[in-house]
């Protein structure tokens, strides 16, 4: 990737964009074609095969996230969004961290889990004694339920067995769940986990005696963990107001209120969903899913929690980290066909899955530092007024150059709202016909 032609992509206009991103190697001819053609649309027919009830599209800005160096590798990241300054904040982070190294990161499992899960078992000790000593069969006769994914070098590789018991004195009775992990290889790996618990679900049933009442993969994906790990040195976290030193400890007390305080703590999570959610959907992925999952982790403590941590070292650097379950795939689901995601895939270089989560759990660590920081310094809402003009000003109905030239005079009013984005509009257009 030739970067010189991305610099100041932000000030470039729309063609310009999509023409410097094929001169910088990120994107073929074709793509560029396509983007400046707008038909990275889904057909109706595409679109009729892939829900009920069909009607039309629902469009969300594309954009791409610049200068992020993740494990020394630079990469455009492609982000679906309709809020205006994640994209923003996502590439200024990535500047700065960039300037200090970049992200590191580590995937440490790749492994998706499914669960039986059992009721009316009548003796849980005997139960339990049976599925560990079949286990060998069990994830045999998973493996025979989707042998393709054995033909592509995973499957089913470990099981284990956990007993559900009521805490909340409402007389719910125990309940028993085989947990099976499944090497899901390149598939975010719903329908081969899924297909599975319910191939070997009457096995569970005769080993234990119960009943199988679910048989469905886990979203909580605990063996799927990608961390993203980045060292800033306080100069580089300078403004106006404030020393760097002052900076970075703000962003680690504002940390730790979020560490302790469930009401910020989700905040601060959205904060890092903002990124995260952007390439789950870009790239084709089930954002609900990897939604429910990351929530679930940040409160694997018993309370909801920050997901980052932010901490100095010796030397008096920032350190960030944030450790997600990120259970995405790049093969399967509307990957293979959605034009989008097609390009999304393409613009990152055609990752792998654990390259993939590599990326998004880099950008939800950027996305953090980039919120935390503006809310300890100038506060949040100037750099989203900038960009919220824009909206206002778009709402208002301008069109073309008026939508800077509104956003610009109403960013230096007092009173930002849709009314008086709608009354600069009128003296502009009221000027311009004079
Ligand atoms: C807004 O979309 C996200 C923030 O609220 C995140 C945060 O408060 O950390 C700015």
């Amino acid at each position: 990737m030739d970067t010189t032609h991305l610099t100041k992509f932000y000030k470039k206009n729309h063609d310009d964009k999509i023409d410097s991103l094929f001169l910088a190697g990120v994107i073929s001819k074709k793509e560029k074609d396509r983007l400046l053609d707008r038909t990275l649309e889904l057909d109706p027919e595409t679109g009729s095969h892939m829900i009920e009830n069909y009607i039309g599209n629902y469009s969300m800005p594309l954009g791409v996230a610049m200068n992020y160096m993740i494990d020394k590798e630079e990469l455009v990241v492609p982000m679906a969004i309709e809020e205006p300054s994640v994209i923003a904040a996502s590439s200024f982070a990535a500047k700065i961290i960039g300037s200090a190294g970049g992200f590191k990161t580590t995937v440490i499992h790749r492994m998706m889990i499914g669960q039986v899960t059992l009721k009316n078992v009548p003796d849980i000790e005997e139960a339990t004694n049976n599925v560990a000593e079949a286990k060998q069969k069990i994830l045999s006769r998973a493996n025979e339920a989707y042998p393709s994914i054995v033909k592509r070098g995973g499957g089913a590789k470990n099981l284990d067995v956990r007993l559900l018991e009521d805490d909340t004195d409402s007389g719910i009775p125990s309940y028993l769940s085989v947990h099976i992990h499944v090497d899901t290889q390149e598939a975010m790996g719903a329908n081969i986990v899924n297909t599975m618990m319910e191939g070997i679900a009457p096995y569970i049933e005769e080993l234990t005696g119960g009943t199988a009442l679910l048989r469905i993969l886990t979203n909580y994906a605990t063996e799927c963990l990608a961390t993203s790990k980045c060292v800033i040195p306080a100069h580089k976290l300078k403004t106006q107001d404030f020393s760097g030193e002052e900076v970075r400890d703000r962003i680690i007390e504002a940390t730790q209120v979020a560490t302790i305080d469930p009401y910020r703590a989700v905040t601060h999570n959205k904060g890092i969903m903002n990124g995260v959610d952007a390439v789950v959907l870009a790239s084709g992925n089930d954002w609900r899913a990897i939604e429910a999952g990351v929530h679930a982790y940040a409160s694997r403590s018993g309370q909801y929690r920050s997901l980052t941590s932010w901490s100095k070292n010796e030397a008096g650097d920032l350190v960030g980290e944030l450790t997600l379950p990120l259970p995405v795939g790049t093969v399967g689901g509307s990957i293979s066909f959605h034009p989008a995601a097609k390009l999304a895939h393409s613009i990152m270089g055609h990752p792998k899955a654990h390259k993939l989560e590599r990326v998004i759990v880099s950008v939800g660590l950027a996305q953090n530092f980039a919120a935390v920081r503006a809310l300890v310094t100038e506060g949040i809402q100037k750099g989203h007024m900038g960009l919220h003009a824009r909206s206002l000003a778009i709402s208002a109905g301008a069109k073309g150059d008026h939508v800077q030239q509104v956003a610009d005079i109403l960013k230096h009013s007092k009173h930002k709202n849709l009314q008086r984005a709608k009354n600069i509009l009128l003296n502009i257009l009221e000027e311009f016909e004079k």
